[in-house]
């Protein structure tokens, strides 16, 4: 890699359309990538920014499963949705493009093709698992059966749930078909390999030109080295994905690890497609091999961590063997965040969806994209708690950048008609603060080049903290009765940070940085000018103000706790075994209940027991006692006025001294909680349940 890149190709992993995006995502990948792009484009950099949805392989078959659709249907809803959450949250994507696109599907077949002709593949017959009830090979997702490790009976074919241990199929005793429930059985099947293992040479190579990598990825790079490269299979025997583009290969299609980082590549060419189209004396068609195959262009993948060997070795490999394309100069791979302690889990609800995120909190973009930043899983996991969320709102975005902000904007309305007054002398503070406007641009950029976006935000951060502490410091406000030539200088200076702040916030928070813009009345800056304190002439006539960033009230987040904890409360009970059915009776057996409405009228603990209450209910036949075992889930005074279902014609029994003359119907919850049955609206004392 030459020093200085010409130009910049920045991808942004493909996602799985299965699923709604969440705020770990947003950290993992998009935002830092959203960051390093718009931060290049200030600069005036060339830079293109690709992305797209995945959108086969097993993880799309298995929810098209799951929800009884097709998986065309699976993809085209979480396109759509992934799509729209994106663009709501500023990730500034030049195309945002998809996997099935016929495009996409003549593109990787011609890579296969061609890779294929070059003789690079090895043909292997193996055995894998098949179906003979559905007619098909299983993919490791389609089988379970017995982990051989911890005895867990419901472990996939490529990994046990429960202990956490990595699995191959033909490992699991009593494997079962998840399709049919059958036990699938061995069958031979050919399939085309990309022979990394004699590649490995080449791969050591690549990687260990890259020492300024993030240690995270080069760790893991070692370790997958260190172990040996093994051949992968780049064709499946699955109905959905690419077909593969040779004879006799019905019910295989490519590999979806090979198909989708081409589409970073079929998804370049439709970007210039679409440009040469809008503005052919600009762009031409073929202008997307400069991003691809030009030495002096940086390509760089922001990916989590369970893409790294895919985006570190398997890909070059690929690209390595087709031979005329340039390699990942840069993997920035971030760890994972978790949320309040917790893995973030699809399956188990366990996480904060951007699109449920702006319904509650609308407008709300920056602060989520501020917090997910400071606290970014850059080189280890981290963790989003609501707690953290309301701290840095504020106190740092709302005390620190947004009060700055407003008292410039404030007093310079009150005192000068909004129009930025002329600064004169400097005292030594001024000159300190002068030097940390010049010096931030260029410490921020260092810091984002290096992928180091949490030390970048901070240091964008230090220059508001230092504008905030320039005026609690020289106090303007006071200041003005007695030396208004100062207080122009001073309001001069911190009305250039705050323009500074402008270009600087704008790749972390764009929102901000566009309503900062519209308040100084200004046109967006480049970064090239931030630095200088004269981005304001002395006159400009600034916008009107607004509140940039309103305080979060504690009621707000203790409402996203409790959401929480009661998506905690429902995956603990639905792990819970649900009570058996009992035998079987008949029509007559349950009429001879007589099931009734009635109200709690009296209700008080029977002394020296902790489970019974003594209930007085109106049934509408009459007023009757009920000893009931609910002492430890209702307190007395706060049930009388409910009604209740209660077994009216169950023969009286003496409890405790106490006859009861009938039961009180309850749901016994799976934690062992008891809940009365409720009518939907009230309901007459005396109504039948039948
Ligand atoms: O992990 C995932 O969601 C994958 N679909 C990422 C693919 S990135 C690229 F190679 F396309
Ligand atoms: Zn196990």
């Amino acid at each position: 890699m030459i020093e200085k890149p010409k130009r910049y190709t920045v991808t942004a992993a493909l996602i799985y359309a299965n699923g709604p995006i969440h705020i770990g995502h947003l950290a993992g990948c998009y935002l830092p990538a959203d960051i390093y792009v718009r931060y290049l484009r200030s600069a005036g950099k060339d830079v293109i920014f690709i992305s797209g949805t995945d959108e086969h392989g097993v993880p799309i078959t298995l929810k098209a499963k799951n929800e009884g659709i097709a998986p065309q249907q699976v993809v085209d809803k979480y396109y759509a949705l992934i799509k729209k959450s994106f663009e709501e949250f500023g990730i500034s994507f030049d195309i945002y493009s998809r996997t099935t696109d016929p495009m996409h599907h003549a593109e990787s077949k011609e890579w296969f093709k061609k890779l294929y002709d070059k003789k690079i593949f090895s043909e292997e017959i193996t055995e894998q698992y098949y179906d003979e009830k559905a007619g098909q090979f299983l993919a490791d997702r389609y089988i379970i059966g017995t982990c051989p490790n911890c005895g867990f009976e419901n472990a996939y074919g490529d990994q046990c749930e429960r202990c956490g241990s990595t699995l191959s199929p033909t490992e699991l005793i009593n494997p079962k078909s998840t399709l049919s429930g059958e036990k699938p059985v061995l069958k031979k099947t050919k399939n085309w390999y990309l022979p990394l293992d004699k590649m490995q040479a080449d791969i050591e190579k690549y990687i260990s030109s890259h020492k300024e990598w993030k240690s995270n990825v080069a760790g893991q790079c070692q370790s997958w080295l260190k172990q040996g490269l093994q051949p992968r299979a780049m064709t499946r025997d699955l109905d959905w994905g690419v077909e593969v583009p040779l004879p006799e290969t019905d019910g295989k299609v490519l590999y979806v690890w090979f198909d989708a980082p081409i589409g970073y590549i079929t998804f370049t060419k439709q970007l210039f497609e679409k440009k040469a189209l809008l503005a052919p004396d600009t762009y031409k068609k073929d202008d997307w091999q400069k991003y691809w195959k030009d030495k002096d262009t940086k390509l760089v993948h922001f990916i989590g961590k369970d893409n790294i060997v895919f985006h570190c070795i398997i890909f070059p490999a690929m690209l390595m063997a087709e031979g005329s394309y340039i390699l990942p100069d840069n993997v920035p791979a971030n760890e994972f965040m978790n949320l309040e302690g917790q893995k973030i889990s699809t399956s188990r609800n366990w996480a904060i969806w951007l699109h449920e995120y702006l319904q509650e909190f609308p407008g709300m973009q920056d602060v989520l994209r501020y917090t997910l930043c400071a606290n970014a899983p850059e080189t280890k996991d981290s963790d989003f708690t609501w707690k953290d969320f309301q701290l840095r709102n504020n106190s740092e975005l709302a005390d620190i950048f947004g009060n700055f902000v407003n008292r410039v904007m404030v007093l310079t309305h009150k005192n000068f008609a909004g129009k930025v007054p002329a600064a004169s002398e400097l005292t030594e503070t001024d000159h300190q603060l002068i030097k940390l406007i010049s010096d931030t641009p260029r410490n921020t950029a260092t810091l984002i080049e290096q992928f180091k976006f949490r030390d970048a935000l901070a240091s964008v951060m230090d220059l508001a903290r230092a504008g905030n502490k320039y005026l609690a410091d020289t106090e303007p406000w006071k200041l003005i009765k007695t030396n208004p030539e100062r207080v122009k200088t001073i309001l001069n200076l911190s009305a250039q940070i705050v323009a500074n702040l402008g270009i600087l916030c704008e790749p972390f928070m764009p929102f901000t940085a566009a309503k900062l813009n519209n308040m100084l009345n200004i046109k967006p800056l480049s970064w090239n000018s931030a630095g200088s304190t004269g981005l304001l002439p002395a006159g400009h006539q600034l916008g009107s103000s607004e509140i940039l960033f309103a305080q979060i009230e504690n009621t707000t987040i203790e409402n996203q706790i409790k959401k929480l904890e009661q998506v905690r409360k429902m995956h603990e009970l639905a792990q819970k075994q649900v009570t058996p059915l009992k035998p079987e009776i008949q029509f007559e057996d349950f009429t001879k209940l007589d099931i009734r409405i009635g109200t709690i009228i009296q209700a008080e603990r029977i002394p020296k027991t902790k489970k019974l209450l003594k209930l007085l209910i109106d049934t509408g036949l009459d007023k009757r006692t009920i000893v009931s075992g609910i002492g430890e889930h209702y307190e007395p005074e706060k049930i009388i006025g409910k009604q209740i279902c209660l077994l009216a014609n169950l023969a009286a029994r003496e409890i405790k001294g106490v006859a009861s003359q009938g039961m009180i119907l309850m749901a016994e919850d799976k934690d062992g909680s008891l809940k009365f049955i409720l009518p939907e609206s009230l309901t007459a004392n005396g109504s039948v349940i039948a």
